[in-house]
């Protein structure tokens, strides 16, 4: 079996979608299974490429380029999704750079518990999103996609707080505010596969966002930091913009993110 820093690198570093997918989901198959056997796998140590791998379509602009769609059409929807796709596979990506970036750091097995499954629910997330664009005369690839979303990993690099920080804290916080926008959406157009995929991924999300809060305490127990002050300085370092509002303060309380946590920073 491989160690699991090795799986990592081997998720990041396969560029086809689903086959990126396919794999990641192998993985946390087999890691669950060896964790349910009673054992820990070896983490290991592997060193992770700068930028994961990715299929040659879409092709990535920059947000401003991004060509603007009408939400209430089938074009706009299938944008969407398209769009939805891709933070998908960015975040397999993610949470696996994370697991093999800061192999260096102890700790707690659950951590790696945790990041697992995130990754395979992302990969699920993924091909849900490519079965809804596959179904609607579509696919992934079609359509440009946003560059900036490994930014976030590229900046975070050597900063594993940074990283909790601003990924599953910032980043994947915001997908609970969004999302069920976008389900009202789907809904009000009559498209049930959209809607049943998004709620999976709505009902998940709020899972990784906790993941992300949950270490981030734990790290901040350990070098005894304050959690809040310590959030703060973090984002303010590593996201470059503020924080938009309205929030979905539910959520985020469900996933261990306090308004003070946020509402400071918009
Ligand atoms: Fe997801
Ligand atoms: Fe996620």
């Amino acid at each position: 079996m491989l160690s699991l820093s090795e799986m990592a690198v081997d998720v990041l570093t396969t560029s086809d979608g689903r086959e990126k997918t396919a794999k990641s989901r192998r993985h946390a198959a087999d890691w669950f299974a060896a964790r349910e056997a009673g054992e820990t796998p070896e983490i290991g140590r592997a060193v992770p490429p700068m930028q994961p791998s990715r299929p040659a379509r879409p092709e990535l602009l920059d947000p401003r380029q991004m060509p603007k769609r009408k939400p209430g059409t089938p074009q706009g929807r299938i944008a969407m999704l398209h769009a939805v796709a891709h933070i998908e596979l960015n975040a397999v990506d993610l949470h696996w750079d994370i697991i093999a970036r800061f192999s260096d750091i102890p700790m707690p097995v659950g951590y790696y518990d945790d990041w697992v499954k995130a990754a395979d629910e992302e990969s699920k997330h993924f091909n849900l999103m490519c079965d809804c664009l596959e179904d609607a005369g579509s696919h992934y690839g079609a359509l440009p996609a946003h560059a900036g979303m490994w930014r976030a990993a590229e900046d975070t690099a050597e900063d594993f707080m940074g990283r909790l920080a601003v990924v599953p804290m910032v980043l994947e916080a915001r997908g609970l505010d969004v999302t069920p926008g976008m389900i009202a959406l789907f809904t009000k157009a009559g498209d049930r596969q959209a809607v049943a995929a998004l709620e999976t991924i709505y009902a998940e999300e709020v899972h990784h966002v906790a993941y992300g809060s949950k270490w981030f305490h734990f790290l901040c127990g350990r070098h005894e930091m304050d959690p809040k002050l310590a959030f703060h300085d973090l984002v303010g370092r590593y996201f470059h913009s503020s924080l938009k509002p309205p929030f979905n303060e539910e959520k985020r309380a469900e996933a261990g993110l306090p308004p003070d946590f946020y509402w400071p920073l918009t």
